[in-house]
């Protein structure tokens, strides 16, 4: 693979944990616990081929819709990995960050997110973003919520409405945008992520379900990537 164009930034919606585990008889929990896995190696070689930030979508606002026991292990792990990514983080000089609504977590988990963002907060190299109770819509209704509240109180008025000022407003605010969207497991809908950040981003599906994702997967979408001609509308 020759005259690969690494994309700058990077954002992956993760799935399939799910089928990955029923094709294996194994409780959903488990795919979910591959899937960590598998998001602690992607984050290593997004930052061996230079990425400079990787936003994968975790967590989602509708997810707690889950039976009680699917959401149970997934707050499990969310405790257990808030940890283990300080030290994943610290060895690669990663920044990780939280993109979501942390309001509906448990004290505990707010606690752990927190000292993940943190312990990590000066380091240098690529961007984590995790988005973890997160929706693009919600998203967006916070950022007119704060907005209508900074007119309101006089800190802004309507003319310093842009689309830069709502993109600082946004949880991404000093993020790029994502030059590439990753989809694991085929399917092919956006599923309320990053809904104003992806205007312009290149799409890419993969039928490989997430916890078999591995570097090669990544290289291939890159490739792919690589052979886009972007116009961000113009000719
Ligand atoms: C989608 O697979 C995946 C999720 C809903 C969560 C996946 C997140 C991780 C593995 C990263 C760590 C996140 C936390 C919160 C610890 P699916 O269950 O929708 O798969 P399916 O479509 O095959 O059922």
């Amino acid at each position: 693979m020759e005259n690969l164009v690494i994309p700058k930034s990077i954002a992956i919606i993760l799935d399939g944990n799910g089928r990955w585990a029923k094709k294996r008889n194994l409780p959903r929990a488990m795919g979910h616990k591959a899937g960590c896995e598998t998001l602690e190696k992607t984050v290593e070689d997004c930052v061996r081929l230079g990425v400079e930030c990787l936003t994968v979508y975790a967590f989602s606002t509708e997810n707690w819709k889950r039976s009680a026991i699917e959401v149970g292990a997934l707050m499990k792990l969310l405790r257990f990995y808030m940890v283990k990514l300080i030290d994943v983080a610290n060895r690669n000089n990663v920044k990780a960050v939280m993109i979501g609504d942390e309001s509906r977590f448990e004290p505990d988990i707010r606690k752990g997110i927190r000292k993940l963002t943190e312990a990590t907060k000066n380091n240098t190299g690529m961007v984590f973003a995790f988005a973890i109770n997160y929706g693009g819509r919600d998203e967006i209704k916070r950022a007119v919520e704060n907005i209508v509240d900074d007119v309101e109180s006089g800190k802004l008025s309507k003319e310093n409405i842009s689309e830069e000022l709502i993109s600082s407003y946004l949880d991404t605010n000093d993020l790029p945008d994502p030059d590439l969207l990753i989809r694991t497991s085929g399917e092919l809908r956006v599923s309320n992520f990053l809904l104003w950040q992806i205007a312009y981003s290149e799409f890419y599906i993969t039928d490989t379900l997430w916890p078999d994702f591995d570097k090669e997967e990544l290289l291939k979408a890159i490739e792919s990537y690589s052979h886009r001609q972007r116009r961000f509308g113009g000719r």
